[in-house]
């Protein structure tokens, strides 16, 4: 699991109505680390892994940043980075948001200017303005017939954050891991409209070389990216591909 570790936080930030954006400057990671460092005490009962995630949360800008702008996430702000840098998600465009809870990236696709957001995850999704939230399993062989029905037309971008829950044995997690990114591949490849755009979460250094050299062929231009905002710690990067070839 990743930044929303705890499934219980669903959704931390404010109301969307209630949410006021308050204009600051752009995060100075290692300023604002330095200056917030708290530790925490070990309750009795309390794993290891719990304190330092804790830990983690209290101490990291982006999380404090994310409750002042009612993001749902710290996830929020690598989509921001990425759009900065790839210019992903145009006016009016269809998203198709794979992972979405908690809802970090549906807020930052409607907040560029999406007409409309089809979201599925494991997880419920509090509602977020126009967005269509799925609850359901990616994996499922009814998942692509659903997002369909939802979505009506071909999708602008598919945009995929799934991550699995960590099982501790790295070559299973890597297994599952490699499993979502195929199929979110592999989804993309069948929905997208010509032109259209798919970005996906990957680890352990980028994609894995087959899946990279099909992108390679379908896509225009592939690149790899790893957003400030993504955790130097982290294996996680995104891999962002662009202009869709039909057909291929
Ligand atoms: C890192 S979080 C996504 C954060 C999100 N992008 C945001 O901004 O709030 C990864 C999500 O993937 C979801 N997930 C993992 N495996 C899944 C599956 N097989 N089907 C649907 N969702 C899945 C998890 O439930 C989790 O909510």
């Amino acid at each position: 699991m990743t930044e929303n570790e705890p499934k219980k936080r669903m959704s931390g930030g404010k109301p969307e109505t209630a949410k006021r954006e308050r204009q600051t400057k752009p995060i100075d990671m290692n300023n604002a680390t330095r200056m917030m460092t708290h530790k925490v005490k070990t309750a009795r009962g309390r794993k290891i892994s719990s304190k330092l995630w804790i830990e983690r949360q209290i101490n990291d800008p982006y999380v404090k940043e994310a409750k002042i702008k009612g993001y749902r996430s710290r996830a929020a702000f690598k989509l921001l980075e990425l759009n900065t840098k790839f210019e992903l998600i145009k006016k009016d465009a269809l998203v198709v948001d794979l992972g979405c809870a908690p809802g970090g990236w549906v807020q930052i696709a409607l907040k560029l200017g999406a007409d409309r957001v089809v979201g599925i995850d494991l997880l419920p999704v509090e509602p977020i303005g126009s967005a269509d939230m799925i609850e359901m399993d990616f994996m499922n062989k009814n998942a692509p017939k659903v997002l369909r029905e939802k979505l009506k037309r071909k999708p602008d971008i598919v945009l995929s954050d799934l991550a699995a829950n960590t099982t501790g044995h790295r070559q299973t997690d890597h297994l599952k891991t490699v499993a979502l990114v195929e199929s979110a591949a592999d989804f993309a490849m069948e929905i997208l409209k010509p032109g259209g755009s798919f970005v996906t979460k990957v680890f352990q250094g980028g994609a894995e070389e087959k899946l990279l050299a099909m992108l390679k062929k379908s896509f225009k231009t592939v690149k790899h990216a790893k957003p400030k905002s993504s955790r130097a710690g982290s294996p996680e990067m995104y891999l962002v591909a662009k202009g869709y070839r039909h057909n291929n």
